[in-house]
């Protein structure tokens, strides 16, 4: 079953409308009018589910989940955490994070507490166990959210002295011994050889720049912290509600948390899809595919923008149409549950400018009157959906730790994490999407810092062709083909894992910058890739980091049908080892004819290209058109220019497509073998007309459409 909601604040209308209470009877009978029959409560009620220390107050609550499940509707409740109570911030103001510069963070939002302060982490055991036990046995209930997007607002990181106690505690069980720290660390630079724990300090703003190795221990440190945290909260729902099931609401390639170790706890996990200045359809998509690549399970979409939002550069309403292809997005990429954020459009707080399935004034929103189609829709689609998950031959590895590094020393302000739209000019080469409306849309926030992980996806994407976004720790023997774009840093067990997969005859691409950092994020002493030079069979002799405007043009060797292909932001000069073969080379200025891109191929069939360029979805759209046909990988349908085309399958062979029109332009694809619409019946012979902003559902009649 698919669940289909919209994320629920009753305690919110009880206060705010004349009438109370009573209007959630008129809301739950909207939101079964529309088919939800999911809702997601109470994720910031701390303060009202315990006004006063150890004063419980669920009777509101639970009120409310019984008007719900009048109707028909499931819950998913959350552990309220993220908003400690008044009461509890002004009794414990320590609790709250200091920040990089040392200023403490105010008190009376969200997100303001300090995971390693020893009041926040008890209450917050005691609220979530409070309210676990209080609905373990409820019928409406389904199943847990735990807080909500650990790390937004800034807030994985914190400086305050609990945390630079608990670093060094977390640094003395990880190295034993001081010396094995200072060699790790590499001290000597600028005599930073510690002789006692006591003395390293949370790596605060400073002076000057901080070391690498130091930086990079602190953020595993950080993730830490919130992976405990979040293990508190799900032993209690483990224990107390053994039959629901506990997930957490994530974002969008948020960076600063390690999102493997986070959810491995989770049943599945969830995420807020909001569409931001520069999310485009081929980000989003990236997105789900990161999502599902994180437990490789199918997940929810636990935020699913429904009109315009408040937060972004700019906030347009999307219009018709929008809120169909976003949610058939999601579910064609793995969503198993789509929530709507949110119910109605607050009438006080700071989010008052973000609409919802209701406005201000209670009327039906466009997204309300496209829900409701939808709604219906998935009752017809969803035994077809029973047992699917995205369909995928190619693997892209993405690893935070080399994300971590690539934002310690981005070493081009191009690649720095959080840059703002306006404060660098854009490359180039950084086109995010070929559709004519969102050519000059560029990627930002930490979907700019994204780019060296996006180029290889979106090619892919714009070739209908599917794929999983996983760890370096993943088992990798499904896929035919796996690309590290950005594999920085090199823990030898990864070396090891890729080594593995070549030897069985893998085609392995290999990013720039790969293999340029030890597991300390200190640079290997062997040439760059270092450990996995053996692999690619040639390394780099010089980089070039280079300012947006400048551009290299590649000259292909050897390779059919390659397109001219523009590369910048970083070129490496490479040098490969007899047996491997140049495929490209870099055109203009001092290193024109010097090598850019490498093949070198295995015993066993196995093949390694190492990219040595950083170049957008033209340099992957070459790489993809020459190595995909000769290893069977191919798009469902033949791809059009602003027509998305993902699939999602089942172990015997069942196949269901969702053809998305994300451009306001018709458009028309060919098909190669008939195909069922689901939602209408009609089976379509050789051609499809689409619609502006139009989505088709189609199962794959059979396996012999093929032959
Ligand atoms: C986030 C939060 C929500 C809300 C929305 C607004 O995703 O989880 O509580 O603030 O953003 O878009
Ligand atoms: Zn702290």
């Amino acid at each position: 079953m698919i669940y289909f909601g919209c994320d629920y604040y009753p305690e919110q209308w009880a206060q705010w409308l004349a009438e109370g209470e009573a209007r959630w009877e008129t809301d739950a009978a909207l939101m079964a009018e529309a088919g939800l029959n999911v809702v997601r409560l109470a994720e910031f009620a701390w303060g009202l589910l315990e006004p006063a220390q150890d004063r419980f107050d669920f009777t509101w609550l639970d009120r409310a989940v019984e008007v719900l499940g009048r109707h028909g509707l499931k819950v998913v409740m959350c552990t309220p955490t993220p908003t400690p109570p008044p009461w509890l911030l002004y009794q414990s103001p320590e609790i709250r994070q200091i920040m990089a510069d040392g200023r403490q963070q105010g008190a009376g939002t969200r997100r303001e507490a300090c995971a390693n302060q020893p009041v926040y982490r008890e209450r917050s055991r005691i609220i979530s166990q409070a309210i676990a036990s209080r609905y373990a046995q409820n019928p409406h209930v389904v199943g847990w959210q735990t807080d909500n997007e650990f790390g937004c607002h800034g807030s994985a990181i914190c400086y305050c002295g609990e945390c630079e106690t608990a670093f060094q505690h977390w640094l003395q069980a990880k190295y034993m011994d001081l010396e094995m720290l200072n060699e790790a660390w590499g001290g000597s630079f600028w005599g930073e050889v510690y002789a006692d724990w006591r003395h390293i300090p949370a790596p605060t703003q400073s002076a000057a720049e901080r070391s690498p190795s130091h930086l990079l221990d602190y953020q595993r440190f950080s993730s830490d912290t919130w992976r405990d945290y979040h293990n508190m909260e799900i032993d209690i729902l483990r224990a107390t509600c053994p039959g629901h099931f506990v997930t957490h609401n994530l974002m969008s390639f948020f960076e600063p948390l390690n999102y493997y170790n986070l959810c491995a706890q989770l049943d599945f996990v969830s995420w807020d899809n909001y569409h931001y200045h520069g999310a485009t359809p081929g980000v989003v998509a990236a997105t789900h595919d990161h999502m599902w690549g994180i437990l490789r399970r199918n997940f929810w979409v636990m935020e699913q923008q429904i009109g315009h939002i408040n937060w972004s550069v700019y906030n347009p309403e999307p219009g018709p149409g929008f809120l169909r292809l976003k949610s058939y997005q999601g579910i064609g990429h793995g969503a198993d549950g789509m929530v709507y954020f949110r119910w109605r459009q607050a009438l006080a707080g700071s989010e008052q400018y973000h609409t919802g399935m209701l406005d201000h004034a209670g009327r039906k929103t466009i997204g309300y009157e496209e829900a409701k189609v939808i709604g219906n829709e998935l009752k017809t689609l969803a035994p077809y959906l029973e047992g699917t998950v995205p369909a995928a031959e190619v693997a892209i590895l993405l690893d935070f730790e080399s994300r971590w590094a690539m934002t310690m020393q981005p070493h081009n302000a191009l690649l720095r994490s959080g840059v703002a739209p306006d404060s660098v000019n854009p490359s180039p080469i950084m086109r995010v999407d070929r559709d004519e409306r969102r050519e000059d849309q560029q990627m930002t926030g930490n979907a700019h810092a994204m780019w060296p992980f996006a180029a290889p996806y979106i090619a892919l994407w714009e070739r209908n062709v599917g794929a999983a976004i996983i760890s370096p720790d993943s088992d990798l023997s499904g896929y035919k083909v796996v690309c590290a774009p950005f594999l920085n840093i090199v823990r030898p067990a990864v070396a090891k894992r890729l080594a593995a997969y070549v030897a069985q005859g893998g085609t392995l691409i290999i990013g720039p910058r790969s293999g340029f950092k030890d597991e300390h994020n200190k640079l290997f002493a062997q040439p760059q890739p270092g450990p996995l030079a053996a692999l690619t069979g040639s390394t780099v002799r010089y980089i070039d980091s280079m300012e947006p405007e400048r551009l290299n043009v590649l000259r292909w060797n050897n390779v059919p049908h390659m397109h001219r292909t523009e590369v910048g932001i970083w070129a490496e000069l490479l040098e490969p080892q007899p047996g491997t073969e140049t495929i490209a080379y870099y055109s203009n200025g001092w290193y024109a004819n010097e090598p850019a891109i490498t093949h070198k191929k295995h015993e066993g069939g196995g093949q390694v290209i190492y990219v040595g360029c950083m170049g957008g979805p033209d340099l992957y759209a070459n790489l993809w058109d020459w190595l995909l046909p000769p290893l069977h990988v191919q798009p469902p349908l033949a791809p059009v220019v602003g027509v998305e085309v993902c699939v999602r399958a089942a172990p015997d062979g069942r196949k269901v497509v969702f053809v998305l029109n994300h451009s306001s332009q018709p458009h028309a694809m060919t098909l190669a073998h008939p195909l069922t619409d689901l939602l209408t019946g009609e089976t379509h012979q050789r051609s499809l007309a689409l619609k502006p902003h139009q989505v088709v559902i189609f199962q794959e009649v059979a396996a012999t459409a093929h032959a």
